[in-house]
């Protein structure tokens, strides 16, 4: 059966009745374009999450992880570059009001002429394009001065960058190594939307791998197959995926190299995430402006090394998105059409759904107990209201990957049927041996 088409009404529909994304201060009408996460959206970004800081951090000898401030001194955003650079050409249509980026105008739609394709704006009257910055100012204290603003950050990596000679001494770092951190970034943008794709309070995943410069090429290239390599690993189809070189021309000024790993979103091919060579530029710049040496000494040449980086800088809550239009499926079970997400087993919200056949002869109780037991293991979800093909069609929506059920049998042989979301395959798993065979499928 071929796959449904996703759209992103589906997902945006299906987030909010299951759980997954409210629309913030919905209550009030909601505020443009935040959204807030519920019981399952907020699980799902957790185990991205864990699952990216595993993979890069935990399983790494070569990198160790931060948790810098969103606030930090204004002198940074001078220095990054992010203060006078950090901006996006702004225009304004005279006839419809509407405020589009200059260089996107191709994405938006007008207005005005609803009706018409997205990107025809050819007789709107639009004002010459203005740079407008991106950073979100704020003041920090009470005096309502020049002095007390600064910025919320644009992106995690800074942090990282001025923080270059506290990780390295205190954790004795030898290059190649890599830093990374995730939270909560804040971008102005001129234009938000496709639901979680595009926000002016978003989560970042990024890392800043040090290396020296005549490795940086081959690291670069290293790390577009390894970030490929792990959204593949959290169940992402592969036909959805690519790398997409930028061309010298379309480059950051601080970029010798950068690749986008695209993902095909229900409007085509877009950004996940950018790995990007960054060369010296951040450690430079802050050096000069700091005066402190942001450099590293060969211990066997003594040679000093100002180190490239290579970022691997991902969205989490973009891909929080992608991971639902990815999952997004329709199909038929048991005669009836059912609607699916198929989770792989590492990020799936609720990875085991617990159900007595009957509220009845002890099997409440004893899948109260299979709960118990495998909730610190991973997490787990009781349900004894309604028809068992309910309860796994609930579970099938919100994209629980196992479902097993206590009846007859579990009360005298000690085994539950464990159902299997995407093939409906059923098999007989004797209780004690449940958290391994999971353990099993979620690794495969
Ligand atoms: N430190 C490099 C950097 O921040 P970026 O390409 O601007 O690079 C990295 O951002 C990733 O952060 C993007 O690939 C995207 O996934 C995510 N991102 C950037 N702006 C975003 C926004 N307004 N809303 C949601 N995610 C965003």
């Amino acid at each position: 059966m071929p796959r449904a088409e996703v759209t992103l009404d589906k997902i945006v529909s299906l987030s909010k009745r299951r759980g997954f994304v409210f629309q913030a201060s919905e209550i009030y009408g909601g505020f443009e374009s935040t959204w807030d996460y519920g019981p399952l959206g907020v699980e799902l970004k957790r185990r991205i999450a864990d699952a990216w800081w595993r993979d890069m951090v935990m399983a790494r000898e070569d990198v160790v992880g931060l948790d810098s401030a969103i606030l930090q001194a204004p002198k940074v955003w001078e220095v990054s570059g992010h203060a006078t650079g950090f901006n996006d050409p702004l225009v304004d249509c005279k006839a419809c009001k509407g405020r589009f980026r200059a260089d996107k105008l191709a994405m938006s739609q007008c207005p005005r002429k609803p009706s018409k394709h997205p990107g025809e704006h050819s007789d709107c009257a639009l004002t010459p394009p203005r740079q407008f910055n991106m950073m979100f100012k704020t003041q920090v204290g009470p005096v309502e001065d020049s002095a007390a603003i600064t910025y919320l950050r644009p992106e995690t990596a800074q942090g990282i960058f001025t923080n270059f000679l506290n990780v390295q001494q205190t954790m004795r770092m030898k290059l190649p190594f890599g830093v990374a951190q995730m939270g909560k970034s804040f971008r102005n943008e001129i234009v938000t939307g496709n639901f979680l794709f595009r926000t002016r309070e978003f989560e970042q995943m990024e890392m800043e791998y040090f290396c020296r410069p005549e490795e940086s090429a081959a690291k670069f290239e290293y790390w577009v197959a390894e970030r490929l390599r792990w959204y593949r690993s959290i169940g992402l189809r592969e036909e959805n995926l690519r790398a997409r070189p930028y061309e010298k021309k379309d480059l950051a000024h601080y970029a010798a190299a950068c690749t986008d790993i695209e993902y095909r979103y229900p409007w085509g091919w877009d950004e996940l995430e950018g790995v990007a060579n960054r060369t010296t530029f951040d450690l430079t710049r802050h050096s000069e402006a700091s005066g402190k040496k942001l450099q590293w000494m060969d211990p066997d040449t003594k040679e000093w090394i100002t180190p490239h980086v290579v970022e691997p800088a991902a969205g989490l809550s973009r891909l929080v998105l992608v991971a639902l239009l990815d999952a997004y499926d329709e199909d038929v079970a048991d005669g009836e059409p059912r609607t699916l997400l198929r989770f792989h087993p590492r990020i799936a919200p609720i990875t085991l759904g617990v159900f007595p056949l009957v509220k009845r002869d002890g099997m409440p109780e004893k899948a109260r107990e299979i709960v118990r037991r495998y909730l610190d293991r991973f997490p787990v979800f009781y349900d004894e209201s309604g028809a068992i093909g309910r309860r796994y069609r609930r579970q099938d929506e919100v994209g629980t990957p196992f479902c097993a059920t206590v009846d007859g049998e579990t009360m005298t042989g000690g085994t539950v049927t464990i159902r299997e979301r995407d093939s409906m395959k059923q098999e007989r798993v004797r209780i004690e041996a449940i958290g391994d065979w999971i353990d099993a499928r979620t690794r495969a």
